[in-house]
C-alpha cells in the first residue's frame, strides 16, 4: 500500500468524521468537536498550521552536511528520528467509529515502534482508553508513553503506578485537559493544579514526568519549578481554548526562557519533515505529530503509521542537507529566514 491508497481507505472509513484533506489545516473541520477539528471557531488549530507555514527557510548549499544524523535519545529510548506520535483517543467520540479502539491503538503504537519512533497513549473518562494503552504498551515492552489526565491526586498516582508497571521510561500528562468538561461530567474532575501539587506528585513519581499543554513562559517556568522532566508546547491541537496563538509562535520565547533546564517538545500543525526542521530551529528537541498519524493508522494500520513516519524522517534529512546541518544539534535559528519568523526571533 502507498500513502495515496492509505488516504483513500481512511477517507472511506472515517465516513465524514475526517475528510482527509490534502492539507490538514483545520479549516474543513473547524469547530467539529467532538470530531477531528479545533474548538469554537477552529482558530487555534488553524493558527498552529498557519504560523508554521509562514516561517521561511534559508536554502544553503555550500557546506559539508551531506549525510545528516537524526537519531534521538528520548529518555533512554534510542529513536531513529526526533518525531513522535501524539496521543489521540476516541474512535467512537471523535473518529466516526472508523475502527475498533484497540486495533487503532495497536496500529499507532506498533507503527511508531517499527519506524524507530515512539507513541504516546491516552487516558479519558472511559477507563478503556488508559487500559488499552497499558495493554498495548505491555505487549510492546513498554515502547511508548502513557498520557494521564490530571485527575485527583490519588487517582493520578494509582494510574502512575500502573504506567510504571508496564515498563515505560517516562509518562506524560495533558495538563491542558484541565477544562475538559466531559471528565467532570463523568465524576472524574481533572486539574488544574497549582505548582505545589505538581511538585508533590512529581516527587512521588518514579519516572520522568512530561507536562503536555504549555503555552506560556510562566507555565514553562512552573514546570521547571515543579521538577518536570519535559514539557510539550501544545494547545491540544487547538481543541481546548479558542483563539490561542499557534505553537510555533510561542515556542521561541519559551525556549529562550527554559531551554537547558527542561526538555522541550512541541506539537500542532506539523505536516512534514520540513515542519519538523522549523520546530527544532525554533527551540524544540523533538516533535509530536497528531492527526496525520491517526489518519494513516485508520487507513493503513501500523504499516501506514510507519510509512508516514519514515517519509517525515526522509524529508527531515533532505531539509537538513539544504539547511547545512549534519546533526540535530546543528539546527539553530540561523536556518530560519530573518524577519519571517513568528516574533522575528531568529
Ligand atoms: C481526535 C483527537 C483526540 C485527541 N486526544 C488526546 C488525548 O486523549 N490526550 C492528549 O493529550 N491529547 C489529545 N489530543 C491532542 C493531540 O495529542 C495533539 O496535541 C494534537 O493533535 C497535535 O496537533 P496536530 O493534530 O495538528 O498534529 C487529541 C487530538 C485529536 C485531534
Amino acid at each position: 500500500m502507498d500513502l495515496k491508497e492509505i488516504y483513500n481507505k481512511a477517507r472511506e472509513k472515517f465516513n465524514g468524521a475526517c475528510r482527509v484533506c490534502p492539507n490538514c489545516n483545520g479549516r474543513a473541520c473547524a469547530g467539529e468537536m467532538p470530531g477531528m477539528g479545533g474548538t469554537g471557531t477552529g482558530s487555534s488549530f488553524i493558527a498552529n498550521y498557519d504560523s508554521l507555514s509562514r516561517i521561511k527557510l534559508n536554502l544553503q548549499t555550500i557546506h559539508q552536511a551531506s549525510d545528516p544524523h537524526i537519531g534521538y535519545d528520548f529518555f533512554g529510548y534510542p529513536l531513529k528520528m526526533p518525531i513522535l506520535v501524539a496521543p489521540l483517543a476516541g474512535m467512537v467520540i471523535n473518529m466516526g467509529r472508523a475502527m475498533e479502539e484497540g486495533e487503532y491503538l495497536t496500529g499507532m503504537v506498533e507503527g511508531g515502534k517499527e519506524a524507530g519512533s515512539l507513541t504516546f497513549t491516552c487516558d479519558g473518562p472511559n477507563p478503556l482508553f488508559f487500559d488499552l494503552g497499558v495493554e498495548v504498551l505491555k505487549k510492546n515492552q513498554g515502547w511508548g508513553v502513557p498520557t494521564l489526565k490530571p485527575r485527583q491526586e490519588e487517582a493520578f498516582l494509582t494510574l502512575l503506578k500502573r504506567a510504571n508497571d508496564c515498563g515505560v521510561k517516562a509518562v506524560a500528562t495533558d495538563i491542558d485537559a484541565a477544562g475538559i468538561i466531559h471528565m467532570k461530567r463523568a465524576g472524574q474532575p481533572a486539574g488544574p493544579w497549582p505548582v505545589e501539587v505538581w511538585k508533590r506528585v512529581i516527587s512521588r513519581a518514579k519516572l520522568p514526568v512530561i507536562l503536555k499543554g504549555i503555552m506560556t513562559v510562566k507555565d514553562a517556568e512552573s514546570a521547571v519549578e515543579a521538577g518536570a522532566a519535559g514539557i510539550v508546547v501544545s494547545n491540544h491541537g487547538g481543541r481546548v481554548l479558542d483563539h490561542t496563538p499557534g505553537t510555533a509562535e510561542v515556542l521561541p520565547e519559551i525556549a529562550a526562557a527554559v531551554k537547558g533546564r527542561i526538555k522541550i517538545f512541541v506539537d500542532g500543525g506539523i505536516r512534514s519533515g520540513v515542519d519538523v526542521l522549523k520546530m527544532l530551529a525554533l527551540g524544540a528537541e523533538a516533535v509530536l505529530v497528531g492527526r496525520p498519524m491517526a489518519i494513516v493508522a485508520v487507513g493503513g494500520g501500523k504499516e501506514g503509521v510507519a510509512l508516514l513516519l519514515n517519509q517525515y524522517a526522509d524529508q527531515l534529512r533532505t531539509a537538513m542537507i539544504y539547511a547545512g546541518c549534519q546533526s540535530l544539534t546543528e539546527i539553530t535559528p540561523s536556518v530560519l529566514r530573518m524577519g519571517h519568523n513568528p516574533g522575528g526571533r531568529a
